[in-house]
């Protein structure tokens, strides 16, 4: 029993029976597919547009700030990860290093970045259709395409893909190596041809003043502005590597590979993100570039490129919902993970015996997701998802570093470099990433917090798993 309540023991790899092992058949270019995949999303295809409202033309700066950010954090996750192999990933590290208390909130932040990433990518999948099916001359009722803050009613193609994605995950559908493959193209394309337009159209006079809002994360004229807001919200576009740091049990060669697995696919983000960004704002001014739902179609149409714009639109429309799927599948694990360790209640981890899915949990994850994306701000739902992810990535930064000092003998198969530079990098520029977000989403995330905390002490923590099996071995 530590300060922060029970600890579970940790499980290693090694540990797991035979018949439960994964195969180690990945590489690395399978690895960097995988990051890719699960990273290149909404964040890239409409949050630049946000991020340069903020920073201006500075958001190329935004990117490389976050995507250094993400860098460490991705490097503890692997340590962690390949130690830990159990799932439940943030969750599950900070139960076996800290404790229970401190798992429970790192648990709840997860519920948070994995459900509101979903919501997030929903609204944007929605902006680029509804762009999509305009441009190609069809008009939807606009009551039904917006959330009350921008006027409409609910925002219906938002709801109706996070539903019809919980359905498709509560059949029991996988994601698949070749159709992400496929998709990892799609969107890599499609992202290489709108910089290959908008290059030419670079116009050097865009680019300044290059930080209007100056570098640090202010209120200016009642929105919060300055570089390190926008990288408060591109953040967004980096995660989802935790895909690539949870498949360390199928490396053929972990050491190796995952190492290159997350720092190539974060590399291949980051200098891809860059590219884009540079293009999109040098192409035109970032003042018309902050307020539109689908930035990339809308830049390519300026310069002239209806097809190419079509194109990238629908390249956007195909490959979004596979990142809701990854997410929305996270989700469940975590839910279903804290449901086993009694922390949740027992329903919530009760699968399906025809395919194995947690349908319950999946179901109330889709109607909460769809919920959200149906009424909400983009921008504001998906800060929330990143207080919550960045708190996540803060306990896996502390817990590399508290584990190296315990049991410096444990055996790791990959060893991140420089555990304490990284991991206090992580740490530093996590919290700094927290306190650039606008106050106002602070405070949600902390009422969030209030009410998980009140749930875990009148009824996660009577019912602890750990709690009870340490009771009865006499701890
Ligand atoms: N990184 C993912 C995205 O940008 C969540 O959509």
């Amino acid at each position: 029993m530590g300060f922060f309540g029970p600890i579970k023991p940790i499980v290693q790899a090694a540990d797991a029976p035979a018949g439960s092992r994964l195969k180690p058949t990945l590489s690395w270019p399978h690895l960097i597919a995988l990051g890719v995949g699960a990273i290149v999303g909404t964040g890239i295809y409409t949050l630049t547009g946000v991020g340069a409202e903020r920073a201006g033309p500075a958001v190329i700066l935004a990117f490389a700030i976050a995507g250094a950010v993400c860098a460490c954090a991705a490097l503890a996750y692997a340590e962690l990860a390949t130690m830990i192999p159990t799932s439940g990933s943030a969750y599950t590290y900070t139960y076996s290093v800290v404790g229970e208390t401190l798992a429970w909130v790192v648990g709840w932040s997860l519920i948070l970045e994995y459900s509101l990433a979903c919501s997030t990518v929903a609204v944007g999948w929605s902006g680029y259709l509804v762009g999509w099916l305009q441009s190609a001359g069809v008009a939807l009722p606009e009551m039904l395409l917006a959330g009350p803050h921008a006027g409409g009613i609910i925002n219906l193609p938002a709801v109706i893909v996070s539903l019809a994605i919980a359905g498709m995950l509560m059949a029991g559908t996988r994601e698949s190596a070749t159709l992400n493959i496929i998709l990892v193209i799609i969107k890599l394309a499609a992202l290489t041809a709108f910089i290959a337009l908008a290059a030419p159209a670079f116009d050097s006079d865009n680019l300044t003043p290059f930080m209007p809002y100056g570098f640090g994360s202010t209120v200016q004229d009642g929105s919060t502005r300055g570089v390190m807001a926008a990288a408060a919200i591109v953040f967004f576009a980096f995660y989802g590597f935790d895909a690539v740091a949870t498949s360390a049990e199928e490396a053929r060669n972990p050491g190796r590979d995952l190492t290159i697995g997350i720092l190539g696919s974060m590399a291949v983000c980051t200098l891809i993100y860059m590219a884009v960004a540079l293009s999109a704002i040098g192409a035109m001014s970032y003042l018309d570039l902050g307020n539109s739902p689908e930035p990339l179609a809308l830049v390519l149409r300026t310069l002239g490129h209806p097809t190419a714009s079509y194109l990238v639109a629908l390249a956007a429309l195909i490959a979004l919902p596979s990142v809701i799927l990854v997410m929305m599948y996270g989700q469940s694990r975590v839910f279903f993970v804290m449901a086993r360790d009694g922390l949740l209640p027992p329903v919530l981890s009760r699968v399906s015996p025809r395919t194995g899915a947690p349908v319950l949990v999946t179901g109330i994850t889709g109607v909460f997701v769809a919920a959200v994306a149906g009424f909400f701000r983009l921008d504001e739902i998906a800060e929330l998802a990143n207080a919550g992810t960045l708190l996540a990535f803060i306990a896996v930064g502390a817990c590399l570093m508290i584990l190296r000092k315990r049991a410096p003998d444990l055996k790791r198969v990959f060893r991140c470099p420089q555990p304490y530079l990284v991991g206090t990098l992580a740490i530093l520029g996590c919290l700094y990433l927290m306190i650039s977000l606008p106050s106002q989403t602070l405070v949600r995330f902390a009422l969030w917090n209030v009410v998980g905390l009140a749930f875990y002490f009148l009824y996660s923590r009577s019912r602890s798993q750990a709690l009870q099996d340490q009771t009865a071995a006499g701890v």
